[in-house]
């Protein structure tokens, strides 16, 4: 049962919606114009759980209503009806905030299913983990801030602090998503140079197109080349020079810049003299450097003179207590962004989010954030916002080796067993005993394995669970 707000002009409509909806056994306010409706929306002394909002009004638009319903801070969930069926107004509907859109004339059984639907969104499943406000300096600043305070992120925090007062050469490393760009850009930040940051990707660049790009070249240098051209050594000047993808340079151009950080000179192409080369160096990479070095796919003196000195980013499963934290400080960026006006994301979203395996580290958790926030109709994203993919997702499919492993080893049983439970332990959202019905294994036995691979944290969400239930 439901308080409905009707907003239509034509009184034969409110009529039929009042008493097909009372029927449903729901209490209506009906009104006809866009004034009434605003009046009685943000009456203190009436709450609407669902609003149904017809576009033609005498007075305004229906999305004018919305809009201001918004602006004055008001969430409830308003569902569209009308007749207008152009594309433009559906999606002007949505994106200023509707929950659904129905056209007229109306089937009352699908709006009633819609009138469910969003009751069930704008009921908080549980507590709702508010967004921390941006403070302080949003510019520069909030763009190259590494996000977590687990302790592993907060060692990786103060070895850049100790190398941004050098300028020795630095090599990041870490999987794929964990911040390495942004670990070099702050490297390059707090050194107080006041030279450029000058990011080269390597893997972007074919064999003899990375050459003029990082040496530049002379006109007529090569078919092409009809003009002098600077390259990124030139350009980084006195700043940092960012090697990201090291691991993907050619053997051959590998050479040239191992002379290059030997020798700290360098030449454009098709040209004789001499240039210097001031720059800090900092290269990332997401590749095992000692596999290729042992390949002979890197040469081993120039893995030298770039693990001079190393940091390395820890994957996001192994900092799980980062989540919550990156989660809500990214959201509200998302927000933002998005203009979206979220207030926060529920509790039980959150444990989803804290289950989940991250092969794609950082970089996968913003992209499920930014989906479900694009999807979700309420204030905070709910479980059912979130479209977490990858071999974590919805599917309890078998999937024989643990991810990232090095294929290289053939992995042992115990390993393939831990790694199963921990997936059917996500799957069941930290469930024990739906876990045991995926595993068709005994409550005992998951708890003895469970303390064997030591997976207590990821059954963890099982208790919040029990609390709201
Ligand atoms: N700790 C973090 N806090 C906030 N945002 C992060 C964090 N780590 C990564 N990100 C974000 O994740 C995305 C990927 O980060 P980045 O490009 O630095 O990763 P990478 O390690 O260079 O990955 P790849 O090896 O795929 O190039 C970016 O949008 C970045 O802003
Ligand atoms: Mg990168």
């Amino acid at each position: 049962m439901a308080n409905i707000l009707i907003i239509d002009d034509e009184p034969a409509i409110r009529e039929s919606l009042s008493i097909g909806l009372s029927e449903c056994g729901h209490r209506i306010s009906a009104v006809g114009t866009a004034a009434d409706a605003l009046d009685a929306a943000m009456d203190r002394d009436r709450t609407f759980d669902v609003v149904l909002l017809d576009l033609r009004l005498p007075d305004r638009h229906g999305l004018d209503v919305l809009v201001e319903l918004r602006a004055k801070g008001n969430e409830t969930p308003v569902i569209v009806i009308s007749a207008d069926t152009e594309m433009s107004s559906t999606v002007r509907a949505m994106r200023d905030g509707a929950f659904d859109y129905v056209s007229k004339p109306i089937d009352l059984d699908e709006l009633e299913g819609l009138i469910d639907r969003a009751l069930k969104v704008s009921a908080k499943t549980g507590p709702v983990v508010e967004l921390v406000a941006e403070n302080e300096s949003q510019g520069n600043q909030g763009a190259i801030e590494l996000i977590g305070n687990s302790p592993a992120l907060r060692e990786v925090f103060k070895t850049l602090g100790l190398l941004s007062a050098s300028r020795a050469t630095v090599l990041i490393r870490g999987e794929s998503g964990t911040g390495k760009e942004l670990a070099a850009r702050a490297l390059h930040t707090f050194s107080r140079t006041t030279g450029a940051f000058v990011p080269v990707n390597c893997a972007a660049l074919p064999g003899t197109l990375i050459e003029s790009e990082l040496f530049g070249y002379k006109r007529g240098a090569f078919t092409g080349a009809e003009r002098d051209r600077a390259g990124k050594l030139e350009a980084a000047g006195d700043g940092t020079l960012f090697l990201d993808e090291v691991g993907e340079v050619p053997l051959e151009t590998q050479v040239k810049l191992l002379r290059v950080l030997q020798e700290r000179q360098f030449e454009r192409l098709g040209e004789s003299e001499s240039r210097p080369f001031k720059a800090r160096v900092v290269a990332a990479t997401h590749r095992d450097l000692e596999a290729l070095v042992r390949g002979g796919q890197f040469r081993e003196d120039l893995y030298f003179r770039l693990n001079v000195a190393t940091v390395t980013l820890p994957p996001l499963r192994e900092r799980r207590d980062d989540i919550p934290l990156i989660t809500e400080r990214l959201l509200s960026q998302i927000s933002k962004e998005l203009g979206r006006g979220l207030k926060g994301i529920s509790a039980a979203a959150l444990d989803r989010l804290r289950v989940h395996d991250w092969p794609g580290n950082v970089r996968e958790l913003r992209n499920v954030l930014t989906r479900s926030a694009v999807k979700c109709r309420a204030a905070a994203i709910n479980v059912e916002d979130l479209e977490i993919g990858g071999p974590e997702g919805d599917s309890p499919a078998l999937h024989p080796l643990p991810v990232g492993a090095d294929l290289a080893r053939f992995p042992t049983l115990d390993e393939v067993e831990c790694e199963h439970i921990r997936r059917a332990l996500a799957y069941a959202r930290g469930h024990k005993g739906k876990t045991c019905d995926l595993l068709g294994i005994s409550r005992p036995t998951l708890t003895r394995k469970i303390k064997r691979y030591s997976l207590e944290r990821v059954a963890v969400p099982e208790r919040s669970d029990d609390r709201r239930s």
